[in-house]
């Protein structure tokens, strides 16, 4: 059954901006993965977007706050992006889904969580 959905969309710039203003933004928020797959790209912002968005959307289907690196996006060789959660137990689900997509200036992700 679904336990929980959620749903963000957020302006690229708004991330470029906080990873420019505060160079610890990046560690403190995404995972090691998330920040070199992001750095092997073109234009790293709009993927780093896709990942805070989907963290606030994990955030939504759980119904509660999360420690932000504790959330992370890996990519299949096929480009299909899985979300990675430490420890999912805490959170009662079983299965997750996720899908991301993102413009030059915005980012969205949406995720299904399944028990
Ligand atoms: C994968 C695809 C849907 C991405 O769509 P897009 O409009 O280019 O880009 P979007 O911004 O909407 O989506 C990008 C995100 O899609 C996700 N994605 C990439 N490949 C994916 C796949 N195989 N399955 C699911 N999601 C995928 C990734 O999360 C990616 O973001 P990320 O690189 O930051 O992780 C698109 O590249 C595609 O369909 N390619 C195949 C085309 C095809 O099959 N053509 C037929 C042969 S001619």
């Amino acid at each position: 059954m679904i336990l929980g959905i959620g749903i963000d969309m957020i302006e690229v710039a708004r991330v470029q901006k906080a990873i420019e203003r505060n160079p610890r933004f990046c560690d403190k928020i995404f995972t090691p993965v998330e920040i070199a797959y992001s750095e092997g790209k073109v234009s790293r912002f709009k993927h780093l977007a896709a990942r805070f968005a989907a963290k606030e959307a994990f955030i939504k289907a759980v119904g509660h706050g999360v420690p932000w690196a504790s959330v992370g996006i890996e990519n299949l060789p096929s480009g299909q992006p899985l979300l990675k959660v430490e420890d999912p137990s805490a959170y009662g689900f079983s299965r997750a889904h996720v899908s991301l997509s993102h413009i030059s200036d915005y980012a969205v992700a949406v995720i299904v969580l399944e028990k």
